[in-house]
């Protein structure tokens, strides 16, 4: 018997990888940039065993098993087995859990899928590039192999070949560097973002735009000012990204709404105390659901969560807003 293990944490996005060019590859219409939370927190951990004994590939999460002929699971195991350098023909078993609530909306897929590959990748022996496979279970999975800030370059050619992950520098370039996540709301999300991208690509007339003449100079600002540490533009850059993706959504038709009024209410607050303090300190992100992730530098950390305190506080008479802060976490990118 084989088995391997490994840890893989979740990855939140300042420019938003927001629709497809071939839904087949899932290979985007954009570059995207994200951060990778350390393994300490939100992670997904893997364990990929393969035995002569075992009769068929089988997958557990989180203590339950679930069908292994999900196609996207299926894309990777393929994809793997056809790389291979070794001649393992035995069936697989995986167990995957992850240390988070998983209908949480926090991006539990990309740390899955990254978590399997990356085990898979070493049972088999690959040791060539593997966003690509990733990419092929969930886009956004690919920037979680790497830690640090990892941008997926969306490349050019039809097969994929060139669209992979890279990072940009490690988590220890910027070490000051710190991620609030504020749940609003853990139900799963009504409109996945495969549905999401697909009907803003076929609909909004704004999404040309944010391709056209927005996201090629916003990538090379956002990576520039990651590179020179410059927090005041890579925030600026993060909200006005957040919120063209929510625009081009409440532009395709039907429009698509994942934030809510709490989430609203967090921007609000965002702008609001960076207004006060005279200096952009809080940046905020929204992937496809009401959750913020908030991107700040460890010293606005103590102040802004006594701001959180005041504004939500726990155990306020509002069963919405208590929720909001259930799970609130300090953590290093
Ligand atoms: O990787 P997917 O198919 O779950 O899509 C992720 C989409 C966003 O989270 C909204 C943006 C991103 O770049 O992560």
């Amino acid at each position: 018997m084989c088995t391997v293990t490994c840890i893989a944490s979740i990855n939140i996005a300042v420019i938003k990888y927001w629709g497809k060019r071939d839904e087949m590859l899932i290979l985007p219409v954009n570059d995207s940039i994200s951060a990778t939370l350390d393994t300490e927190h939100l992670h997904a951990k893997t364990t990929v065993m393969t035995s002569p004994t075992f009769k068929e590939d089988r997958i557990w999460l989180n203590g339950k098993e679930e069908e292994i002929k999900n196609p996207r699971l299926q894309n990777c195991l393929t994809q793997i087995r056809k790389r291979a350098r070794n001649s393992n023909q035995w069936k697989v078993h995986i167990c995957s859990e992850n240390n988070f609530p998983t209908a949480a909306g926090l991006a539990s897929s990309a740390a899955g899928y990254a978590c399997l590959v990356v085990a898979l990748a070493k049972l088999y022996q690959i040791e060539d590039d593997i966003t690509s496979i990733t990419r092929s279970g969930s886009g956004s999975a690919c920037r979680s192999v790497m830690g640090g800030f990892v941008k997926w370059c969306m490349g050019s050619e039809s097969n994929g070949a060139d669209s992979i992950a890279k990072q940009i520098v490690p988590a220890s370039h910027w070490p000051e560097m710190r991620i609030l996540i504020l749940v609003v709301n853990d139900a799963k999300k009504k409109i996945s973002s495969s549905i999401g991208m697909k009907r803003t690509i076929e609909t909004s007339d704004l999404m040309q735009h944010r391709l056209k003449h927005v996201l090629p100079n916003r990538v090379k600002i956002i990576e520039q000012a990651i590179i020179e540490k410059n927090f005041k533009t890579f925030a600026e850059h993060t909200i006005k990204d957040s919120n063209q993706m929510h625009a081009v959504c409440l532009d395709a038709y039907p429009p698509i709404v994942y934030m809510n009024d709490v989430s609203h209410t967090i921007i609000n607050l965002i702008h609001a105390y960076n207004e006060a303090v005279n200096e952009v300190k809080v940046a905020y992100t929204f992937d496809a659901g009401p959750n913020a992730t908030l991107y700040l530098l460890e010293e606005s950390v103590p102040e802004f969560v006594g701001v959180l305190d005041h504004f939500f506080p726990p155990g306020i008479n509002s069963e919405q807003y208590r929720k909001g802060l259930t799970f609130r976490e300090v953590i290093n990118s």
